[in-house]
């Protein structure tokens, strides 16, 4: 744990030496969100953590159950404060104290958790909250770093503010790119800071988000292999989103001072579902060739040879999330709510790197086989009236047009509607009549691609989950650079078509 100050140091300073010698050093995490209802009990999501040999994950907040179930393994632990915490934490005496002794000591011993990082807010200057965290963010950083030293925790555990690319100013090209001028006075102490506490930066980046609002968005671009119309800045060449908004940030860091301040990736993926463009085949393609691209080393062009640490976005789907910024929200995972992979994907990325893929979950705790659906022979009159209320309060987002269930006749997307409610609440079968147009089968309907599912059984009840049915972690998307850069590829291919 104290070797975390050096392992910093020789990062940033060239991974060819480590990469050298003959250990592969993973910059890989996991974000481990759990906005589901009934979502995987811990204990079966850190063993499926450790199956698939993940050794960072990323949390939300710092449910204890969650945090206590990564004790005694060497899993290194990001916990957060949410934003709604960050009033308390800036303004009222004790309260950061308070927070670091119940959601870090506390867990802090021999075979305890090893929690490596405090992540202070979430995407806190995201253009969506209209500057309700502005003025709070800061005095929470300094009151956490503060409350973090006086416990002793200084050397080992870090805090950051995972950032939205909505901080930067969307200039046209990465070298150009700075902060956002009205966020200066926040973000350069923010600097100052992470640069005294040899900690990072840490921003999220969604290429799938400037294809979602812009289809003409080169698809190439986006993963990895924009030979046809690269970006060019000056002396740097880039031929991938990843590498232009890193260096965009890289960019604005030195104009800003601190040329050399590390960058971590606080969230970074692909969703399968709920878009034309969320489908598994890309979701798989565009992690294999994140992870290949990240693993390497290889770094940014005005970074070269850079180990990079990134947190996949994200390890399991998470089914009540807020659809606002779209349907595809609810599936960002690269397994299914029940730990089954969406894909095959080697994470430890390359070609000659040891073959590994997903491993599921095993034995996920399943409700019974049991579906909901729509009786052959009811009367239909009510029929889109039932099919809307289960719809409002389940999650019909593969229904959606371009989604994997969009394919299904009427029937078959009645019974899709109903058994997702009949699985939010539990295979109450109350929950199965809508009427007397549905009833239960043990005849799994699932179609193709479509997957019908089967909840998990309810493991504590959600009322004590710090995050059921309240702030949802919303995003906007507004993800400046990157759409900026999206822009800028229009202009150029209509100059040149
Ligand atoms: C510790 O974290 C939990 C879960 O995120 C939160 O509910 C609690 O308020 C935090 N403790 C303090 C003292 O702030
Ligand atoms: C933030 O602080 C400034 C200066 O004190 C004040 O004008 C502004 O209203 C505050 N904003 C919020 C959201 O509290
Ligand atoms: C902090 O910033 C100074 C000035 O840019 C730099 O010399 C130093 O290396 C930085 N420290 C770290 C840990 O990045
Ligand atoms: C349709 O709904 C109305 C209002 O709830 C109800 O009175 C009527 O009996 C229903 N018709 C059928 C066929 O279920
Ligand atoms: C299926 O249900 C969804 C959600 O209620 C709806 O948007 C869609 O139009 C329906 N499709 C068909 C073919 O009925």
């Amino acid at each position: 744990m104290v070797g975390s100050r050096i392992a910093w140091c020789c990062v940033s300073m060239g991974m060819l030496l480590l990469m050298g010698a003959s250990q592969f050093v993973s910059g890989l995490g996991v974000n481990w969100g759990t906005m589901s209802v009934n979502p995987m009990p811990p204990g079966y999501v850190v063993k499926m953590l450790q199956a698939n040999g993940i050794k960072k994950v990323k949390l939300f907040d710092a449910d204890h159950d969650v945090v206590k179930s990564m004790a005694g393994t060497d899993i290194e632990v990001m916990v957060a404060a949410p934003n709604d915490l960050l009033f308390k934490l800036a303004t009222l005496k004790g309260a950061a104290d308070a927070w670091v002794k119940q959601n870090v000591t506390r867990f802090n011993f021999k075979g305890g958790v090893n929690i490596r990082w405090v992540a202070v807010g979430n995407e806190p200057f995201l253009t969506a909250y209209e500057g309700q965290y502005l003025n709070t963010t800061l005095p929470a950083l300094k009151n956490v770093v503060d409350a973090l030293a006086k416990a002793g925790h200084a050397n080992t555990v870090r805090a950051i503010i995972p950032f939205n690319a909505d901080i930067l100013d969307g200039a046209p090209l990465p070298s150009a790119t700075r902060f956002k001028a009205e966020y200066l006075d926040q973000i350069l102490p923010m600097l100052q800071i992470f640069n005294s506490t040899n900690s990072p930066f840490s921003v999220n980046l969604y290429p799938f988000i400037s294809k979602y609002q812009n289809p003409s968005f080169p698809l190439d671009y986006a993963f990895f292999g924009g030979t046809t119309s690269p970006l060019i800045d000056g002396s740097n060449t880039y031929t991938n989103a990843l590498d232009a908004s890193v260096d965009a940030l890289i960019a604005a860091l030195g104009a800003a001072g601190y040329p050399n301040m590390p960058v971590v990736l606080g969230e970074i993926g692909w969703p399968t579902d709920g878009n034309e463009y969320a489908t598994r085949e890309l979701a798989g393609t565009y992690n294999q060739q994140l992870i290949n691209h990240l693993q390497s080393n290889k770094g940014t062009p005005m970074r070269p040879n850079t180990f990079t640490e990134f947190y996949m976005f994200g390890w399991l789907d998470e089914n009540i999330k807020s659809i606002l910024p779209g349907a595809f929200e609810r599936h960002w995972g690269m397994f299914f709510y029940d730990g089954v992979a969406k894909y095959e994907l080697n994470l430890a990325g390359g070609t000659d790197a040891p073959a590994q893929t997903l491993k599921n979950a095993e034995y996920p705790p399943y409700m019974s086989a049991q579906y909901c659906v729509l009786n052959t022979y009811a009367d239909r009159t009510n029929l889109s009236e039932n099919v809307a209320f289960a719809c409002s309060r389940a999650d019909c987002t593969p229904l959606f047009p371009g989604s994997s269930c969009a394919g299904l006749s009427l029937e078959q997307n009645a019974s899709y509607s109903f058994n997702a409610y009949f699985q939010f609440q539990n295979q109450d079968p109350a929950a199965c009549n809508f009427q007397g147009l549905a009833s239960i089968t043990t005849v799994d309907p699932s179609a193709g691609n479509c997957r019908f599912i089967i909840g998990l059984v309810k493991s504590k009840p959600s009322t004590s989950r710090s995050d059921a049915g309240s702030a949802f972690r919303p995003k906007n998307y507004n993800n400046g650079i990157i759409v900026a850069i999206s822009a800028l590829f229009l202009s150029n291919l209509f100059c040149f078509s």
